[in-house]
C-alpha cells in the first residue's frame, strides 16, 4: 500500500513562480510514489479574513486551476475544498476539547502573524485555533507524510502531540505525520526581497506575456554594475537568482562574464526572459482553457471532494467510536 500525503495551501489568488519551486514542483513529482490528497485551505482563510470573505470562493477556484496548470492530476491525486468536507469541522471540535489553550499560546506562528499581519482582528479564538484546524485536516487522512515550508514545522509538531494525545486518552487511532521538508531554491521577487503576493514583486505562474517582458526589465540587479562593462556582482541579483534556479550551469558562466564586465544586464535579461517564457507560457496556456471551462474546474472539485469525504468518514467512525459515541 502506497503511503498517504496530506499538503494544503490557503486560498489567496493566482499563484506565482515562488509557490511552484517552492511546493507545487515537489507536490506534482510525489504524485506518482504516495496516495496524495491535497487541499484548498478555505477553512482556514476564514481565520484571517472572517470579516470579508467575498473573496474566498475566487481565489480558491483560481489557486485549484494554477495546481492543474502544473501539472498536479486529479485522476493521481485527491485535490479538494476543506469547507466542503464537513468532517475537518468535526474533528476541530472533538480535538479543541484536548487542547491545551498553552499549546497553542505558545505556537511561535501565532505570535509571529500578529505583528506581521496588519489591519486584520486576530484576537479572535478561530486564530488561535488554527494549527487544531491543521491537526484536524492531517489526521482525518491518517497522513504519514506533510511536505510544509519551515514555517509550518511549528504546526506539524503540534498536529503529533494533539495526536499523541488523542492516542492516549481513547486508545490509537491516529498516525504520527512526518513533515517532509524538501530543499528548494528561494526564489526572490523581482526586487530582491522573498517573492510575495503583500509585496507587489511576485511573477505568476501564468503571468501574460507582456507584463512578464516588463517584470523581468525591472528586475533588480548590482546597482554598481552601471555600464555595460562594468564587473558586476551576481549575488544579491534577481537576474543571476533565475539562472540558478533554472539552469545551474549556465548561471555559472553567466557569474564569470558578469564578474569580468563582459556582458550588460539588459542583455542578460533577455536570456533569462527566455527561460521564464518557456516555462511560463505552456502554464498559462493550460490556465487560460481550464478557467474557460469553468463547469470543468467545479466538477473536478465535487470529485474530488466525493473522495475526501469518504476518506474522512471512514476516520471520523472510528473516532467516534473511540470516543464510546
Ligand atoms: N497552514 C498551511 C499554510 O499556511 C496551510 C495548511 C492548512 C496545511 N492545512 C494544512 C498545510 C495541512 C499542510 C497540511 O501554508
Amino acid at each position: 500500500m502506497k503511503k498517504k500525503i496530506l499538503s494544503a495551501m490557503r486560498p489567496t489568488g493566482r499563484l506565482h513562480i515562488g509557490h511552484y519551486f517552492g511546493a507545487l514542483k515537489n507536490w506534482k513529482k510525489l504524485q506518482d510514489e504516495y496516495e496524495c490528497f491535497y487541499m484548498v485551505a478555505d477553512l482556514h482563510a476564514l481565520t484571517t479574513d472572517f470579516a470579508d470573505t467575498k473573496n474566498i470562493a475566487q481565489n480558491s477556484l483560481e489557486m485549484a486551476a494554477d495546481w492543474l496548470s502544473v501539472g498536479i492530476d486529479p485522476s493521481k491525486s485527491v485535490v479538494f475544498e476543506q469547507s466542503k468536507v464537513s468532517a475537518h469541522s468535526e474533528l476541530f471540535l472533538i480535538l479543541s476539547m484536548i487542547t491545551p489553550l498553552g499549546w497553542l499560546y505558545r505556537c511561535p506562528t501565532y505570535k509571529e502573524q500578529q505583528t506581521e499581519i496588519k489591519g486584520k482582528d486576530l484576537t479572535g479564538y478561530g486564530f488561535l485555533g488554527y494549527p487544531v484546524l491543521m491537526a484536524s485536516d492531517i489526521l482525518l487522512y491518517k497522513a504519514d507524510i506533510v511536505p510544509v515550508g519551515q514555517d509550518q514545522l511549528a504546526h506539524l509538531e503540534f498536529t503529533r502531540e494533539i495526536a499523541r494525545r488523542f492516542n492516549n486518552f481513547y486508545g490509537q487511532v491516529f498516525v504520527e505525520p512526518e513533515a517532509k521538508l524538501t530543499k528548494t531554491p528561494k526564489v526572490p521577487g523581482i526586487d530582491g526581497r522573498k517573492m510575495s503576493k503583500s509585496y507587489g514583486n511576485s511573477i505568476f505562474l501564468a503571468e501574460d506575456p507582456e507584463s512578464l517582458k516588463k517584470k523581468v526589465q525591472n528586475m533588480f540587479t548590482d546597482p554598481l554594475k552601471i555600464k555595460k562593462d562594468d564587473p558586476g556582482h551576481p549575488d544579491g541579483c534577481v537576474v543571476f537568482a533565475f539562472y540558478e534556479i533554472f539552469n545551474p550551469q549556465k548561471a555559472l558562466e553567466k557569474k564569470e562574464i558578469c564578474e569580468n564586465g563582459k556582458m550588460g544586464c539588459a542583455a542578460c535579461k533577455k536570456e533569462v526572459l527566455q527561460y521564464l517564457e518557456e516555462f511560463i507560457n505552456p502554464i498559462a496556456r493550460r490556465r487560460k482553457e481550464l478557467i474557460k471551462d469553468k463547469g470543468f474546474l467545479e466538477k473536478v472539485l465535487e470529485e474530488g471532494n466525493e473522495k475526501a469525504r469518504q476518506a474522512a468518514d471512514k476516520t471520523m467512525r472510528e473516532i467516534r467510536e473511540a470516543l464510546k459515541f
